[in-house]
């Protein structure tokens, strides 16, 4: 999708989209239709019950008195209540409205929304970005797409008076697109596609953007003492590996950095506690958490963020066969902490021990995130809304909570705590790697502070979020890349340029 901006006027063929109020259905003036097509306009909207609210649209196709061949009406809601969100909805919805419409191009009406808080430059650039994300596409395996349904969609073309303004600011959105589907990309690949051994290949990639990356091989993670992550790929035939990435970007190269560590599970069958055969496909999304640091190391190399980070990626795949791991099992962590394995399918906190440990004693940073597809039981506690949040620290937390909102990636906390660790006591090690069916998205999270050695510390359980059955104005269904423009936001916010706040 080629996204360009420019001055106000109205094309003479193709289509335009215009965002419309609520209960002021009246045509942007920038846009100087001539009086009668405006009357058609108005004619076909008083015929149809369009009244701008946000979500509804109305297309209008060869409208009278004009050579365009539709306009799309977009409605936005009321002016006060435009944010970033709002934006990128209409950028999405416009998207999803004329993919596959036969129109190859679309002109998008941006101009000065009387009463709203955005700026148009900003309104510009935040329709530009949902317009982006919204045209994603995975369909490199559909052979038989019939031409009517394949994306006719090839350039968006914004149009404010402030387009140099928007242009310039849409640059630094646009790598953190470009991060948001490279997330999409490898998150939607089968996992006889992605495993560990391919991931890692595709992370050495960040490296053109001068991210510096390192995969340690099973014989290194053994020499380190990385039993918790090892016992987990044990069974799989593809080798497990655990990919180090850093951008150096902070202006003093020796600041602490921050540091993203992910679950990497390319395919999660459960091991030998091996899941029920219905819905098991879904476990091939079990690497998001390793997708979306991927995607946010891409993100700030892109925009050149000045800041240090660190992204560590646990990769494995959990399979049963004659090597698997059995439960009862007792694993030496790289921490020097035994794990009773009670339960092969509770393989991602013993991945994200490793990883975490090995995080903080290499980097020692000021602070630690990691993200994974964790547990059901979060899915039961949130649903598909907010993905949760566990923190060390309440500024950590505030912090992140804060970035979620402002780019629409909810997150709610839940809470620590001491009383917890009874669930995870082991009759025979130092702890065992589940904790019961109560409360165990908080026993996971119990478990997984063990290996933060009391570094500044977040976990998000993004089991529910990574990704959608449905479409949504700024992602179709399929993998959402849940956290990279969220991570994204925390290090512009907290994190960059003149270091903490
Ligand atoms: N990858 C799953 C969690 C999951 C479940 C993610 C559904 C997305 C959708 C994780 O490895 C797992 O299997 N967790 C178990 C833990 C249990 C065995 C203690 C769970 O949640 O059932
Ligand atoms: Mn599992
Ligand atoms: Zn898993």
């Amino acid at each position: 999708m080629k996204i360009a901006f420019s001055k106000p006027s109205v094309p003479a063929e193709g289509a335009i989209a215009v965002g419309v109020l609520e209960g002021k259905v009246l045509l942007p003036t920038a846009l100087s239709l001539d009086v009668a097509a405006k009357g058609g306009l108005a004619r076909a909207i008083a015929a149809s019950r369009f009244e701008g609210k946000k979500g509804q649209t109305l297309m209008l196709l060869a409208p009278a008195g004009l050579t365009l061949s539709r306009v799309l009406l977009v409605g936005l809601g009321k002016a006060k209540e435009i944010d970033v969100q709002g934006a990128q909805t209409f950028g999405g919805t416009v998207v999803a409205q004329l993919q596959s419409s036969g129109e190859a191009e679309v002109a998008i009406a941006v101009d000065a929304i009387e009463g709203s808080p955005l700026a148009t430059s900003e309104f510009a650039v935040q329709a530009a970005f949902g317009a982006r994300l919204r045209s994603y596409r995975f369909d490199k395996y559909m052979t038989k797409q019939k031409k009517e349904d394949k994306p006719s969609l090839k350039r968006i073309n914004l149009l404010a008076e402030a387009f140099a303004t928007a242009k310039t600011a849409f640059a630094a959105v646009d790598k953190v697109a470009d991060g948001v589907l490279f997330t999409r990309d490898m998150v939607s690949e089968p996992a006889n596609v992605i495993h560990p051994e391919s991931l890692a290949e595709l992370a050495q990639s960040l490296g053109d953007l001068g991210v510096e990356v390192e995969v340690l091989g099973e014989k290194q993670m053994k020499k380190l003492g990385m039993g918790a992550l090892l016992g987990v790929g044990q069974g799989s035939d593809r080798e497990s590996k655990l990919v180090v990435m850093r951008w150096q970007g902070a202006a003093k190269k020796d600041e602490a950095p921050i540091a993203f560590i992910g679950k990497g599970v390319t395919f999660d069958s459960g091991g030998i506690s091996i899941k029920p055969a219905g819905g098991m496909e879904d476990m091939k999304w079990d690497m998001a958490g390793a997708g979306a640091v991927l995607g946010v190391l891409k993100a700030l190399a892109g925009r050149k963020a000045k800041v240090n980070a660190i992204g560590v990626v646990g990769l494995v795949e959990n399979m049963p066969s004659g090597t698997a791991q059995r439960p009862g099992d007792v694993v030496t962590s790289m921490s020097g902490q035994t794990i009773e394995v009670i339960n092969t399918d509770a393989e991602g906190r013993l991945v994200l021990a490793d990883a975490l440990w090995y995080t903080q004693d290499r980097f020692k940073p000021k602070a630690m995130i990691d993200l994974a597809t964790l547990t059901g039981a979060i899915i039961i506690s949130l649903g598909h809304e907010y993905a949760g949040l566990f923190a060390s620290d309440d500024k950590l937390a505030d912090r992140l909570a804060a970035a979620g909102k402002a780019v629409g990636e909810q997150l709610w906390r839940l809470p620590l705590g001491e009383a917890y660790d009874k669930q995870i006591k082991s009759d025979i090690a130092d702890m065992k790697n589940t904790g019961g069916r109560e409360g165990g998205s908080i026993t996971a999270a119990q478990f997984l502070k063990r290996f933060t050695n009391d570094v500044t510390w977040a976990h998000l359980d993004i089991a529910g979020m990574a990704w959608s059955k449905k479409d949504t104005a700024t992602c179709p269904k399929g993998a959402t890349a849940f956290g990279v423009r969220l991570l994204d936001r925390l290090v512009t916010d907290y994190y960059e340029d003149k270091g903490e706040k």
